[in-house]
């Protein structure tokens, strides 16, 4: 079996639990009951992204799970006042920086940390002197980890968008820009993660880069747990994960 030194963490994002507890309005299904499923079925952490439209997670929800939760909450928020004050009272595990465009479906790109710098330097300061540890979830491209280094963030999250959704030689080369970039980070002191869009069929490559130490998982795995259930989806992709580690 393959071994790499680095542990390799698996964060389940509950966003799409809210998504179908929104659509009817109700209490059901409940995301924090969700996360504590997903921490029994071997999430190492939950991740959650409060949109400024609330269009899934709610404020309540983050209130929630930092009450519930005994493993890290990694909180998604976009570089606002809003969500900074957010962060900085609820005081998550981790705060995750992402770009956020109200009329997107997703997050779509990273964030353009080194067109940012000087706007972001007082939020990733701010959670850092609060003890939250500041990711950047960011393309993999050398000008944007070099932003990271100088904005002195602990870690950077690689967008594996457009790695999921090209294939053949467009993503044999999109999968080495992400491990050179896994690289490159890691000598620079940062912790590199990866997400979006992984799924069974393409988590392995991801997953299998030896500085990675934690993937960040939502869409796919809640869609697969009306297959195979919110344990079973988590379990699966557990399995796939330390497959190749
Ligand atoms: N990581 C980050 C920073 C994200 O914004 C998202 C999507 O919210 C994910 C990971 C998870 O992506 P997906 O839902 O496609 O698995």
């Amino acid at each position: 079996m393959p071994h790499s030194p680095v542990p390799l963490r698996l964060g389940v994002n509950i966003d799409h639990v809210a998504t179908i507890r929104n659509a009817r309005g109700g209490a059901h299904p409940d995301p924090v009951k969700a996360a504590l499923m997903a921490v029994k079925a071997g999430a190492d952490g939950i991740t959650a992204h409060l949109r400024e439209d609330r269009r899934h997670i709610r404020d309540e929800d983050i209130a929630t799970l930092m009450a519930a939760l005994t493993v890290p909450l990694n909180l998604e928020m976009a570089a606002t006042q809003e969500m900074l004050g957010i962060a900085l009272r609820h005081r998550p595990h981790a705060a995750c920086i992402v770009p956020e465009k109200r009329e997107e479906r997703t997050t779509e790109g990273g964030l353009d940390a080194a067109g940012q710098i000087e706007t972001l330097r007082p939020i990733v300061g701010a959670l850092s002197e609060a003890g939250v540890r500041v990711s950047l979830f960011i393309e993999p491209d050398a000008a944007q980890i070099e932003a990271a280094i100088r904005l002195n963030a602990p870690v950077v999250e690689f967008h594996t968008g457009r790695y999921a959704h090209v294939s053949g030689a467009e993503r044999a080369e999109e999968l080495r820009r992400i491990s050179d970039a896994a690289a490159l980070a890691a000598k620079n002191g940062i912790e590199p993660h990866a997400g979006h869009g992984l799924t069974f069929d393409n988590v392995g490559p991801i997953a299998a880069i030896p500085q990675v130490a934690e993937l960040n998982i939502g869409h796919f795995l809640i869609g697969e747990a009306i297959f195979a259930g919110l344990e079973g989806s988590i379990r699966e992709m557990r399995r796939q994960m330390d497959l190749v580690r």
